[in-house]
């Protein structure tokens, strides 16, 4: 069975591939908006003590548990505790990534449309573009039948080689949007907003959301990452491939900060708009700019890449579980899934200004269909799911354990593992459960 899953090339190959499944559009298009909402530099901040206290922590435990395991999230957790409700935690990984997969793949059609309305219909603003259902099914219908003939294809060999050749164009073309955000008369106050602290801002929901988003945008809580470290060697050093894979992530996103709130601005436009702001602020920058055009097409081309190698990730999860708990074949299960994903979505489509009540309802505070999806699946649910999971490995299947796998494929002392079992055992469990009680408003804000 372990010979016919196949394995990463290299450590590098893991490396890239889990770091594109953690860059996306949690990087480039919500880290910017949810900064903006929640008052800048203070949830940068807190979003990066986030990532190093917990996250950081917990992406080691899944993917000690994935690569001892070598089995996706369900059959990785019986595996070590069979006959018992754990497995659950990796079901409801399973259905979490077709719920985040049904409306991540419509911003991902947005942002593929992008490429072609940035020529063709450039002064369409963005409300009436993602309210167009003549517009917005297709790239959908598309962007879903990409990511499924890509994991059909298997990721190694195409994701894989596409991401080393197109990330890095991709950080290039950030830097040549921050430059030319920067210099824009005006761009000092969005340097002041995301880089000076006011902490009077900051409530028990700002902590929420810098959890959150630190969950989504490194792909935690699902089991994403316990799937990708499955197809690890044990020659591999897993210290330094996930604390790569984090310091990947989290540059790209704070880049990608630089690359919108200066423009904000500059452009005398509110920060706190919320999910249109990439759409609305950076087709502007490029106007503004010479060969405007050309970045533009290419600048999308690209988003859309790394959104793909995160739609990815998400459809890979629910794909392992099928193969190897249901014995499906890849591609029938690639099909369903992708087909359950797109019909689920659905709701998230219309929901941008297409069908009024998808569009007004609201949930504690989140409005629309899509974003009360993204609140559920793309923050609650990677909460709960990393808490359980970091008491599963800390406490069930315990430190020690855990240690001997950590540590095989590198020589860190035992001081590293008490100190990454300290975290795992009480930081990450404790922390993840005050920000998840205080959400409910048992401790106020
Ligand atoms: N991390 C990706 C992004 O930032 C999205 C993503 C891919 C994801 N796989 C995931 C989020 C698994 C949560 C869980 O765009």
């Amino acid at each position: 069975m372990q010979q016919d899953r196949g394995q990463w090339g290299s450590t590098v190959g893991f490396v890239l591939a889990a770091a594109g499944s953690a860059i996306g559009l949690g990087n480039i298009w919500r880290f910017p908006y949810v900064t903006g909402n929640n008052g800048g530099a203070a949830f940068v901040i807190i979003y990066l003590a986030c990532v190093l206290v917990i996250c950081l922590p917990y992406l080691l435990a899944e993917l000690v548990l994935g690569r001892h395991t070598q089995r996706n999230p369900v059959g990785a957790i019986a595996a070590i505790k069979r006959h018992t409700p754990w497995p659950l935690v990796g079901g409801l990984g399973v259905l979490t990534g077709v719920f985040i997969l049904s409306y991540y793949a419509v911003i991902a059609g947005w942002a593929f449309g992008y490429i072609f309305k940035t020529v063709v219909a450039p002064g369409m603003p963005h409300a009436e573009f993602a309210a167009s259902p003549a517009i917005v099914v297709p790239l959908f219908a598309i962007f879903i039948v990409l990511t499924v003939l890509v994991v059909i294809g298997g990721v190694e060999h195409g994701i894989e080689r596409w991401a080393k050749i197109l990330m890095p164009i991709l950080l290039l073309l950030m830097f040549v949007v921050i430059i030319r955000g920067c210099t824009l008369p005006g761009a000092g106050k969005g340097l002041e907003f995301y880089l000076m602290p006011d902490f009077s801002v900051v409530t028990g929901r700002v902590v929420l959301e810098a959890l959150g988003q630190a969950f989504f945008s490194l792909s935690l809580g699902m089991g994403a990452i316990i799937t990708y470290g499955s197809y690890l060697p044990k020659t591999a050093n897993l210290w330094v491939s996930g604390t790569s894979v984090a310091i990947f992530d989290t540059g790209i996103a704070l880049l990608a900060g630089f690359m919108i709130f200066p423009a904000v601005f500059a452009m005398g436009k509110d920060p706190a708009q919320g999910p249109p702001l990439l759409f609305e602020v950076l087709p502007e920058i490029f106007t503004h700019m010479p060969f405007g055009g050309v970045v533009a097409v290419l600048f999308f081309v690209l988003l859309s890449i790394a959104a793909l190698t995160s739609t990815v990730s998400l459809l890979e999860v629910v794909v392992s579980f099928f193969v190897d708990e249901r014995r499906w074949t890849r591609s029938r299960a690639v099909w369903v899934v992708g087909g359950i994903a797109f019909v689920v979505g659905l709701p998230s489509l219309l929901s941008q200004g297409a069908n009024t009540t998808l569009s007004e309802m609201s949930l504690l505070g989140n409005t629309s269909f899509l974003f009360i999806m993204d609140f559920l699946w793309g923050n609650l649910s990677l909460a709960v799911g990393a808490l359980l999971l970091s008491i599963f490995v800390g406490w069930v299947w315990g430190i020690t354990r855990a240690g001997e796998e950590m540590n095989q494929g590198s020589q860190a002392g035992p001081g590293w593992i008490r100190l990454w079992g300290f975290f795992v055992r009480w930081v990450c469990p404790v922390l993840i459960l005050i920000v998840l009680i205080n959400l409910f408003g048992v401790f106020g804000e």
